[in-house]
Protein backbone atom coordinates (compact mmCIF):
# COMPACT_ATOMS: atom_id res chain seq x y z
CA UNK A 1 0.00 0.00 0.00
CA UNK A 2 1.36 3.63 -0.83
CA UNK A 3 1.22 6.63 2.04
CA UNK A 4 -0.97 8.45 1.60
CA UNK A 5 0.79 11.49 1.31
CA UNK A 6 3.08 10.04 -1.03
CA UNK A 7 0.49 10.45 -3.00
CA UNK A 8 -0.85 13.78 -2.87
CA UNK A 9 0.37 17.16 -3.82
CA UNK A 10 1.88 19.13 -1.24
CA UNK A 11 -0.66 21.58 -1.35
CA UNK A 12 -3.36 18.92 -0.21
CA UNK A 13 -0.93 17.76 2.18
CA UNK A 14 -0.65 21.02 4.28
CA UNK A 15 -3.99 21.50 4.11
CA UNK A 16 -4.97 17.73 5.74
CA UNK A 17 -2.97 18.68 8.54
CA UNK A 18 -4.35 21.66 9.10
CA UNK A 19 -8.13 20.09 8.72
CA UNK A 20 -9.58 16.74 8.69
CA UNK A 21 -6.26 14.77 9.81
CA UNK A 22 -8.08 10.95 9.06
CA UNK A 23 -9.04 10.98 6.07
CA UNK A 24 -7.72 6.88 4.17
CA UNK A 25 -8.81 7.34 0.19
CA UNK A 26 -7.97 10.65 -1.79
CA UNK A 27 -10.75 10.52 -4.77
CA UNK A 28 -9.63 8.94 -7.99
CA UNK A 29 -10.57 12.29 -9.75
CA UNK A 30 -8.87 14.24 -7.72
CA UNK A 31 -6.43 16.07 -9.93
CA UNK A 32 -5.72 18.97 -7.70
CA UNK A 33 -6.58 21.44 -10.35
CA UNK A 34 -9.03 22.93 -8.29
CA UNK A 35 -7.51 24.64 -4.63
CA UNK A 36 -7.83 22.53 -2.14
CA UNK A 37 -9.02 24.83 -0.28
CA UNK A 38 -11.96 24.49 -2.24
CA UNK A 39 -12.34 20.67 -2.49
CA UNK A 40 -12.10 20.55 1.09
CA UNK A 41 -15.32 22.36 1.72
CA UNK A 42 -17.71 19.83 0.59
CA UNK A 43 -17.81 16.24 2.24
CA UNK A 44 -18.72 14.46 -1.40
CA UNK A 45 -15.03 15.31 -2.26
CA UNK A 46 -14.56 11.00 -2.82
CA UNK A 47 -12.24 11.81 0.70
CA UNK A 48 -13.28 8.70 3.30
CA UNK A 49 -12.71 9.76 7.05
CA UNK A 50 -12.35 7.33 9.44
CA UNK A 51 -13.41 9.11 12.05
CA UNK A 52 -15.38 12.37 11.70
CA UNK A 53 -13.53 15.59 11.63
CA UNK A 54 -13.97 17.98 15.29
CA UNK A 55 -16.21 20.73 13.35
CA UNK A 56 -18.48 18.29 12.84
CA UNK A 57 -18.66 16.91 16.57
CA UNK A 58 -22.21 17.64 18.27
CA UNK A 59 -21.98 18.67 21.95
CA UNK A 60 -23.23 15.65 24.17
CA UNK A 61 -26.08 17.30 25.18
CA UNK A 62 -27.56 17.93 21.25
CA UNK A 63 -26.61 14.26 19.58
CA UNK A 64 -29.16 12.32 17.67
CA UNK A 65 -29.38 9.07 20.07
CA UNK A 66 -29.78 6.58 17.46
CA UNK A 67 -30.71 3.53 19.65
CA UNK A 68 -33.61 5.89 21.38
CA UNK A 69 -35.41 6.28 18.35
CA UNK A 70 -38.27 4.02 16.83
CA UNK A 71 -39.64 3.54 13.68
CA UNK A 72 -43.40 5.81 13.34
CA UNK A 73 -45.38 3.06 12.41
CA UNK A 74 -48.46 4.79 12.12
CA UNK A 75 -47.13 7.63 9.42
CA UNK A 76 -50.36 8.59 7.35
CA UNK A 77 -50.03 7.07 3.83
CA UNK A 78 -52.52 9.36 1.86
CA UNK A 79 -53.87 7.41 -1.54
CA UNK A 80 -54.76 10.19 -3.86
CA UNK A 81 -56.13 8.34 -6.56
CA UNK A 82 -58.91 7.69 -4.92
CA UNK A 83 -62.34 9.57 -5.84
CA UNK A 84 -63.46 10.85 -2.73
CA UNK A 85 -62.01 14.18 -2.27
CA UNK A 86 -64.03 14.54 0.86
CA UNK A 87 -62.08 11.64 2.32
CA UNK A 88 -58.56 12.94 0.83
CA UNK A 89 -58.96 15.63 2.41
CA UNK A 90 -60.57 14.62 5.64
CA UNK A 91 -57.44 12.61 5.97
CA UNK A 92 -54.84 15.59 5.06
CA UNK A 93 -56.62 17.52 8.05
CA UNK A 94 -56.39 14.53 10.82
CA UNK A 95 -52.62 14.09 9.63
CA UNK A 96 -51.79 17.86 9.32
CA UNK A 97 -53.42 17.83 13.40
CA UNK A 98 -51.80 14.80 14.73
CA UNK A 99 -47.89 14.95 12.49
CA UNK A 100 -47.81 18.33 10.49
CA UNK A 101 -46.65 15.52 7.65
CA UNK A 102 -47.91 12.41 5.69
CA UNK A 103 -47.04 10.95 2.42
CA UNK A 104 -49.18 10.96 -0.42
CA UNK A 105 -49.32 7.29 -3.45
CA UNK A 106 -50.96 7.56 -6.37
CA UNK A 107 -49.68 11.16 -6.60
CA UNK A 108 -49.68 11.65 -10.25
CA UNK A 109 -45.76 12.04 -10.74
CA UNK A 110 -45.12 8.95 -13.14
CA UNK A 111 -42.63 6.64 -12.23
CA UNK A 112 -40.34 7.54 -14.82
CA UNK A 113 -40.03 11.07 -14.24
CA UNK A 114 -39.12 10.32 -10.06
CA UNK A 115 -35.93 7.82 -11.74
CA UNK A 116 -34.55 10.08 -13.51
CA UNK A 117 -34.74 12.66 -11.07
CA UNK A 118 -32.81 10.25 -8.89
CA UNK A 119 -30.30 9.30 -11.46
CA UNK A 120 -29.52 12.81 -12.36
CA UNK A 121 -29.16 13.55 -8.67
CA UNK A 122 -26.52 10.55 -7.98
CA UNK A 123 -24.62 10.92 -11.10
CA UNK A 124 -24.40 14.84 -10.53
CA UNK A 125 -22.75 13.83 -6.72
CA UNK A 126 -20.54 11.54 -8.22
CA UNK A 127 -18.80 14.01 -10.49
CA UNK A 128 -15.17 14.85 -10.43
CA UNK A 129 -15.26 17.71 -7.04
CA UNK A 130 -13.35 19.61 -9.43
CA UNK A 131 -16.41 19.99 -11.73
CA UNK A 132 -19.05 20.31 -8.72
CA UNK A 133 -17.06 23.34 -6.66
CA UNK A 134 -17.02 25.39 -10.11
CA UNK A 135 -21.00 25.74 -8.59
CA UNK A 136 -20.27 25.99 -5.00
CA UNK A 137 -21.24 29.23 -3.19
CA UNK A 138 -22.09 30.56 0.78
CA UNK A 139 -24.39 32.72 -0.02
CA UNK A 140 -27.63 32.21 0.73
CA UNK A 141 -29.54 34.58 -1.97
CA UNK A 142 -27.50 33.07 -5.14
CA UNK A 143 -30.06 31.01 -6.94
CA UNK A 144 -28.51 27.96 -8.29
CA UNK A 145 -25.27 26.62 -5.98
CA UNK A 146 -23.39 23.84 -4.50
CA UNK A 147 -23.20 24.38 -0.68
CA UNK A 148 -23.09 22.29 2.06
CA UNK A 149 -24.49 21.49 5.62
CA UNK A 150 -26.98 24.49 6.16
CA UNK A 151 -25.40 27.67 6.47
CA UNK A 152 -21.49 27.30 6.59
CA UNK A 153 -21.60 31.24 7.31
CA UNK A 154 -23.46 31.25 11.05
CA UNK A 155 -23.19 27.61 12.37
CA UNK A 156 -20.71 26.53 15.26
CA UNK A 157 -21.22 23.17 14.08
CA UNK A 158 -21.62 21.66 10.42
CA UNK A 159 -23.73 19.08 9.44
CA UNK A 160 -22.76 15.88 7.25
CA UNK A 161 -24.57 16.76 4.30
CA UNK A 162 -23.54 18.40 0.67
CA UNK A 163 -26.50 19.94 -1.44
CA UNK A 164 -27.32 21.49 -4.66
CA UNK A 165 -29.85 24.15 -4.57
CA UNK A 166 -31.73 25.54 -7.11
CA UNK A 167 -34.79 27.77 -7.90
CA UNK A 168 -37.47 26.52 -10.44
CA UNK A 169 -39.83 28.58 -11.02
CA UNK A 170 -40.68 30.06 -13.53
CA UNK A 171 -38.59 27.50 -15.24
CA UNK A 172 -37.79 29.43 -18.52
CA UNK A 173 -36.11 32.09 -16.36
CA UNK A 174 -33.82 29.28 -14.18
CA UNK A 175 -33.01 26.23 -16.10
CA UNK A 176 -30.37 28.28 -18.32
CA UNK A 177 -28.52 29.05 -15.21
CA UNK A 178 -28.67 25.24 -13.62
CA UNK A 179 -25.82 22.83 -14.23
CA UNK A 180 -25.45 21.43 -17.68
CA UNK A 181 -23.58 18.58 -16.61
CA UNK A 182 -24.65 15.97 -16.55
CA UNK A 183 -26.15 16.76 -19.97
CA UNK A 184 -29.46 15.69 -19.12
CA UNK A 185 -29.87 17.65 -15.93
CA UNK A 186 -31.90 20.22 -17.01
CA UNK A 187 -34.52 18.17 -19.31
CA UNK A 188 -34.51 15.70 -16.53
CA UNK A 189 -34.66 17.92 -13.68
CA UNK A 190 -37.22 20.25 -15.38
CA UNK A 191 -39.83 17.44 -15.89
CA UNK A 192 -40.16 16.65 -12.33
CA UNK A 193 -40.11 20.43 -11.29
CA UNK A 194 -43.14 20.54 -13.48
CA UNK A 195 -45.08 17.49 -12.25
CA UNK A 196 -43.86 17.89 -8.38
CA UNK A 197 -45.14 21.61 -8.79
CA UNK A 198 -48.74 20.35 -9.61
CA UNK A 199 -48.83 17.61 -7.02
CA UNK A 200 -48.33 20.51 -4.58
CA UNK A 201 -51.09 22.59 -5.98
CA UNK A 202 -53.21 19.99 -5.22
CA UNK A 203 -52.13 18.93 -1.95
CA UNK A 204 -52.79 22.68 -0.75
CA UNK A 205 -56.29 22.94 -2.43
CA UNK A 206 -57.12 20.19 -0.01
CA UNK A 207 -55.84 21.70 2.66
CA UNK A 208 -57.40 24.63 2.35
CA UNK A 209 -60.84 22.19 2.18
CA UNK A 210 -59.33 20.14 5.38
CA UNK A 211 -59.83 23.76 7.36
CA UNK A 212 -62.95 24.64 6.18
CA UNK A 213 -62.15 26.93 3.51
CA UNK A 214 -62.89 26.96 -0.29
CA UNK A 215 -59.78 24.95 -2.22
CA UNK A 216 -58.80 28.27 -3.95
CA UNK A 217 -58.11 30.72 -0.73
CA UNK A 218 -55.10 29.11 0.73
CA UNK A 219 -53.43 29.34 -2.92
CA UNK A 220 -54.43 33.22 -3.15
CA UNK A 221 -53.08 34.23 0.17
CA UNK A 222 -49.50 32.76 -0.87
CA UNK A 223 -49.52 33.86 -4.22
CA UNK A 224 -47.56 33.51 -7.20
CA UNK A 225 -45.96 30.36 -5.53
CA UNK A 226 -41.66 30.16 -6.37
CA UNK A 227 -40.38 26.73 -5.96
CA UNK A 228 -37.08 25.76 -4.50
CA UNK A 229 -35.20 22.56 -4.90
CA UNK A 230 -32.65 20.89 -2.57
CA UNK A 231 -30.76 18.21 -3.47
CA UNK A 232 -29.45 16.67 -0.67
CA UNK A 233 -26.73 13.85 -0.76
CA UNK A 234 -25.65 12.49 2.62
CA UNK A 235 -22.22 10.75 2.21
CA UNK A 236 -21.36 7.63 4.89
CA UNK A 237 -20.03 9.29 8.09
CA UNK A 238 -17.76 7.49 9.79
CA UNK A 239 -19.42 8.51 13.68
CA UNK A 240 -23.24 9.02 12.91
CA UNK A 241 -23.53 9.25 16.45
CA UNK A 242 -22.05 12.50 16.96
CA UNK A 243 -23.40 14.34 14.25
CA UNK A 244 -26.57 15.26 11.72
CA UNK A 245 -27.27 15.20 8.12
CA UNK A 246 -29.75 17.88 9.30
CA UNK A 247 -30.75 18.97 12.78
CA UNK A 248 -33.96 19.46 14.22
CA UNK A 249 -35.64 21.89 11.96
CA UNK A 250 -38.66 23.01 10.59
CA UNK A 251 -39.08 24.24 6.95
CA UNK A 252 -39.41 27.93 6.83
CA UNK A 253 -41.71 27.94 3.57
CA UNK A 254 -45.27 26.80 2.61
CA UNK A 255 -45.04 23.00 1.77
CA UNK A 256 -42.21 20.57 1.37
CA UNK A 257 -42.28 17.99 -0.86
CA UNK A 258 -39.51 14.97 -0.18
CA UNK A 259 -39.10 12.37 -2.53
CA UNK A 260 -36.58 10.11 -0.03
CA UNK A 261 -33.96 7.79 -0.37
CA UNK A 262 -36.04 4.73 -1.75
CA UNK A 263 -33.25 2.75 0.01
CA UNK A 264 -31.93 4.27 2.69
CA UNK A 265 -33.72 6.44 5.72
CA UNK A 266 -32.60 9.21 7.64
CA UNK A 267 -35.66 10.97 7.74
CA UNK A 268 -37.00 11.48 11.79
CA UNK A 269 -39.58 13.44 12.85
CA UNK A 270 -40.83 14.78 16.22
CA UNK A 271 -44.06 13.26 17.98
CA UNK A 272 -44.96 14.30 21.79
CA UNK A 273 -41.18 14.92 22.28
CA UNK A 274 -39.97 11.80 20.27
CA UNK A 275 -38.01 11.59 17.45
CA UNK A 276 -39.31 8.73 15.12
CA UNK A 277 -37.83 7.67 12.10
CA UNK A 278 -39.94 7.40 9.10
CA UNK A 279 -38.69 4.53 6.71
CA UNK A 280 -38.87 4.92 2.90
CA UNK A 281 -42.59 4.04 1.11
CA UNK A 282 -42.44 2.89 -1.91
CA UNK A 283 -43.10 5.48 -4.51
CA UNK A 284 -44.68 8.30 -2.36
CA UNK A 285 -43.85 11.77 -1.39
CA UNK A 286 -43.22 12.93 1.93
CA UNK A 287 -45.27 16.19 2.25
CA UNK A 288 -44.37 18.28 5.36
CA UNK A 289 -46.00 21.57 6.81
CA UNK A 290 -43.83 24.47 6.62
CA UNK A 291 -44.14 27.57 8.67
CA UNK A 292 -46.16 29.44 6.13
CA UNK A 293 -48.93 27.36 6.44
CA UNK A 294 -48.72 27.11 10.37
CA UNK A 295 -49.26 30.82 10.15
CA UNK A 296 -51.77 30.39 7.27
CA UNK A 297 -53.56 28.07 9.47
CA UNK A 298 -53.53 29.92 12.21
CA UNK A 299 -51.53 28.03 14.23
CA UNK A 300 -54.11 25.19 13.29
CA UNK A 301 -51.54 22.89 11.86
CA UNK A 302 -47.86 23.14 13.19
CA UNK A 303 -44.91 22.70 11.16
CA UNK A 304 -43.28 19.57 11.97
CA UNK A 305 -40.07 19.73 13.23
CA UNK A 306 -37.75 16.85 11.55
CA UNK A 307 -34.09 16.09 10.55
CA UNK A 308 -31.71 13.96 8.72
CA UNK A 309 -29.84 11.26 10.66
CA UNK A 310 -26.67 9.94 8.29
CA UNK A 311 -25.27 6.07 8.57
CA UNK A 312 -22.13 4.62 8.00
CA UNK A 313 -23.13 2.17 5.42
CA UNK A 314 -24.65 3.82 2.39
CA UNK A 315 -24.95 7.53 1.07
CA UNK A 316 -28.48 8.78 1.03
CA UNK A 317 -30.00 11.18 -1.38
CA UNK A 318 -33.17 13.04 -0.57
CA UNK A 319 -34.49 15.45 -3.34
CA UNK A 320 -36.30 18.39 -0.99
CA UNK A 321 -38.84 20.68 -3.29
CA UNK A 322 -40.33 23.84 -1.33
CA UNK A 323 -42.97 26.03 -2.44
CA UNK A 324 -42.27 29.38 -1.52
CA UNK A 325 -45.11 32.14 -0.85
CA UNK A 326 -44.63 34.77 -3.24
CA UNK A 327 -42.13 37.46 -1.78
CA UNK A 328 -44.56 40.21 -1.44
CA UNK A 329 -47.61 38.04 -0.34
CA UNK A 330 -49.17 39.37 3.06
CA UNK A 331 -48.99 36.17 5.09
CA UNK A 332 -51.87 35.97 7.36
CA UNK A 333 -55.06 33.06 8.14
CA UNK A 334 -58.38 34.30 6.35
CA UNK A 335 -60.87 35.53 8.76
CA UNK A 336 -63.01 32.47 8.66
CA UNK A 337 -60.03 30.60 10.76
CA UNK A 338 -58.89 33.93 12.92
CA UNK A 339 -62.39 34.32 13.95
CA UNK A 340 -63.42 30.49 14.60
CA UNK A 341 -64.56 29.95 18.50
CA UNK A 342 -63.85 33.15 19.48
CA UNK A 343 -59.76 32.66 18.86
CA UNK A 344 -57.96 35.67 17.35
CA UNK A 345 -54.80 36.11 15.23
CA UNK A 346 -51.82 34.56 16.41
CA UNK A 347 -49.72 35.64 14.43
CA UNK A 348 -48.77 39.16 13.14
CA UNK A 349 -49.17 39.76 8.76
CA UNK A 350 -45.52 39.92 7.52
CA UNK A 351 -44.18 38.99 4.16
CA UNK A 352 -42.63 35.92 2.86
CA UNK A 353 -39.72 38.30 2.19
CA UNK A 354 -39.58 39.76 5.42
CA UNK A 355 -39.83 36.25 7.37
CA UNK A 356 -37.26 34.48 4.63
CA UNK A 357 -34.50 37.33 5.22
CA UNK A 358 -35.01 36.57 9.23
CA UNK A 359 -34.92 32.96 8.56
CA UNK A 360 -31.32 32.83 6.67
CA UNK A 361 -30.18 35.46 9.09
CA UNK A 362 -29.89 32.56 11.67
CA UNK A 363 -29.13 29.27 12.56
CA UNK A 364 -30.69 26.34 12.27
CA UNK A 365 -31.05 24.96 15.58
CA UNK A 366 -31.14 28.27 16.87
CA UNK A 367 -33.10 27.93 20.13
CA UNK A 368 -35.68 30.16 19.62
CA UNK A 369 -38.44 29.37 16.63
CA UNK A 370 -38.36 32.09 13.53
CA UNK A 371 -42.06 31.97 13.93
CA UNK A 372 -42.10 33.35 17.52
CA UNK A 373 -40.83 36.51 16.21
CA UNK A 374 -44.22 37.04 14.46
CA UNK A 375 -46.37 36.09 17.23
CA UNK A 376 -48.48 38.36 18.33
C1 LIG B 1 -34.75 19.54 4.09
C2 LIG B 1 -34.97 18.29 4.84
C3 LIG B 1 -34.78 15.90 5.04
C4 LIG B 1 -34.11 14.74 4.41
O1 LIG B 1 -34.06 19.48 3.04
O2 LIG B 1 -35.27 20.58 4.53
O3 LIG B 1 -35.55 18.35 5.88
O4 LIG B 1 -34.54 13.62 4.65
N1 LIG B 1 -34.51 17.11 4.36
O5 LIG B 1 -33.14 14.94 3.69
NI1 LIG C 1 -36.52 20.27 6.13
Amino acid sequence: MISLSSQLPCDIKRIFQLGPPNLITPHPFSSGTVPIQMAGKVISSGIRYNTLPESYVRPVTDRPNLSLVSDCNDVPVIDFGIDDRRLISQQIGDACRRFGFFQVINHGVPDEIVEKMQEIGREFFQLPVEEKMKLYSEDPSKTMRLSTSFNVQKEQVHNWRDYLRLHCYPLDQYTPEWPSNPSSFKEYVGNYCREVRELGMRVLEFISESLGLEKEVIKNILGDQGQHMAINHYPVCPEPELTYGLPGHTDPNALTILLQDALVSGLQVLKDGQWLAVRPHPNAFVINIGDQLEAVSNGEYKSVWHRAVVNSDKPRMSIASFLCPCNDSIISAPQELTEKDGSKPVFKKFTYAEYYKKFWSRNLDQKDHCLEFFKN
